[in-house]
């Protein structure tokens, strides 16, 4: 989308719409309330003011107040957001309270419409840029009338090109993600998955590399090939490496999990649960996201993105419980649960990031129902084998407002309880308790020394509701904190 700064002052603004960013407690004269406000509010002589002294808008988060052809404006609506409190506005809020008036705008056809979210720091600003671009579009890809329309342009008042530009790229990169999980499955499978990811090395410049069927086997990934065994559709590797860094600094990976479909296998899930396993592969498309807005922003880092896809199914061939699967590394695997298939993935997956020598991996994973038992669906959880890359990532994940929380992984708990009586390993924990942290321990087994660290993004990554700054279906969580990481990487 088109987002240009904007010049001219808030009355005067030729627009549909004016977003109008205030915060809770602040009144138009106060001397505290950004400029935009006071100048809103004489232009319409003291229309605000009135309805702040009325209670009628509190500035509370994401309150939407549509005040139209307000007399005085030149823009057919003015529409109020609320961002809360002062001090406790962040780049998480900002991205969602534009995204709430960028939603609610996006109900109609819209040709201009102009922001003046306050005076916001330059990460707030950006975060604003991106929540508006990923507000305007909605997750019904297939409906004949859209419930959202992206606006012909942006206008973006108090920034900087730079800024919005980075915001754009952040933004658009989220929408990538978005459409990739939103897509049905019988769209979005492995072959199809990779096609498109070749398409996005290709437009910025990644090298791609994508392993078929047969390089797969060569390559001995018994693990993540035994997933694929019960699908009509192959399984494909996608490798992208971004070169931004020196050809010798130390390189991050990225690590998703693509399984395009999860039916469970044979330990086939039941209707309920499966309703929504297209999104079993929001992990490998946060990374292709993530790349892709790596690479837009061109950050002075090397990353190399790696995206194991398959697709789980009951096909005559299909892998069963009670067989043994030797991994890529080597280790020899029983599986108990045809369901626990995200780890047998990214068992082979991590062990090819190896290859890479990074000097850190993160993975993304839509792992495991029991995180969203122990965290809830809007918070992230996170599981690592080195504390300071924990801590790293999770303080990225702070400053851009995203919600995680680290679970522990005390070998003395929790490495007894993937032990087999068959083979090496087993491939889920000992009954349901603690499921995520046994299956990170699983994963723990195949990055060796490597600094890790594990986002299980259940939760987040769909929403099943919706938000007052989302339609629901895919929301691309974590991709700003990867840039963030990305941005801080030395
Ligand atoms: N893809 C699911 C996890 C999931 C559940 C993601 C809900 C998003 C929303 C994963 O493959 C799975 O089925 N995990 C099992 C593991 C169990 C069999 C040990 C689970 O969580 O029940
Ligand atoms: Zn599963
Ligand atoms: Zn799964």
């Amino acid at each position: 989308m088109n987002i240009i700064l904007c010049s001219t002052p808030l009355a005067q603004t030729a627009a549909d719409a004016v977003v109008l960013g205030i915060f809770a407690n602040e009144k138009p004269s106060d001397g505290k309330a950004p400029p935009a406000v006071a100048a809103a509010d004489k232009a319409t002589d003291g229309l605000l003011s009135k309805l702040i002294e009325r209670e009628e808008i509190a500035g509370k988060k994401f309150e939407l107040t549509p005040l139209l052809a307000p007399p005085g404006i030149a823009a057919g609506q003015l529409l109020v957001v609320g961002l809360g409190e002062r001090e406790k506005f962040n780049p998480g809020v900002s991205f969602r309270a534009a995204a709430a008036a960028a939603k609610q705008l996006a109900g109609k056809k819209r040709k201009t419409v102009a922001f003046f979210l306050g005076d916001t720091k330059a990460d707030q600003t950006e975060a604003a840029v991106a929540g508006a671009i990923v507000g305007c579009q909605g997750q019904d890809l297939y409906r004949a009338e859209k419930k959202r329309q992206p606006f012909g342009e942006i206008l973006w008042a108090g920034s900087d090109e730079k800024t919005l530009a980075a915001g754009t790229a952040i933004g658009e990169s989220m929408n990538l993600t978005r459409r990739l999980v939103n897509e049905p499955p019988d769209n979005i499978y492995p072959e199809t998955f990779a096609t498109q990811a070749r398409e996005v090395a290709k437009a910025h410049n990644l090298a791609c590399e994508i392993w078929d069927q047969a390089r797969l086997e060569k390559e001995r990934c018994g693990s993540l090939l035994a997933v694929a065994r019960g699908s009509a559709r192959e399984a494909r590797l996608v490798i992208l490496r971004y070169h931004g860094g020196s050809p010798d600094a130390p390189k991050l990976a990225l690590v998703g999990k693509g399984v395009t479909f999860d039916s469970g296998g044979l330990s086939l899930k039941p209707t309920d649960g499966m309703l929504t396993m297209k999104c079993d592969m929001a992990g490998a498309a946060t990374v292709l996201g993530a790349m892709q807005a790596i690479a837009r922003l061109k950050l002075p880092i090397n990353v190399v993105g790696l995206m194991g896809l398959v697709e789980n199914m009951t096909g005559p061939a299909a892998f069963k419980l009670g067989d043994v699967l030797t991994a890529r590394s080597g280790k020899t695997i029983e599986v108990h649960n045809t369901d626990a298939e995200g780890r047998l993935v990214l068992a082979d997956v991590l062990n090819v990031a190896l290859d890479e020598k990074p000097a850190k991996i993160i993975d993304l994973a839509t792992l495991t129902g029991a995180c969203m038992v122990a965290l809830g669906t809007e918070t992230v959880g996170a599981m690592t084998n080195n504390q300071p890359w924990c801590d790293t990532v999770l303080d990225a994940a702070r400053r851009v407002g995203e919600p995680a929380w680290q679970l522990p992984m005390t070998p003395e708990i929790y490495d007894e309880q993937i032990k087999s009586d068959v083979a090496d390993i087993k491939n889920v924990g000992e009954g349901r308790w603690g499921g995520a942290i046994t299956a990170a321990k699983f994963l723990e087994q195949f990055v060796h020394d490597v600094p890790w660290t594990h986002l299980d993004i259940a939760g987040p990554a769909f929403l099943e509701k919706p938000k007052p700054w989302s339609d629901g279906g895919a929301s691309a969580c974590m991709l700003r904190t990867l840039v963030a990481v990305a941005r801080r990487w030395k």
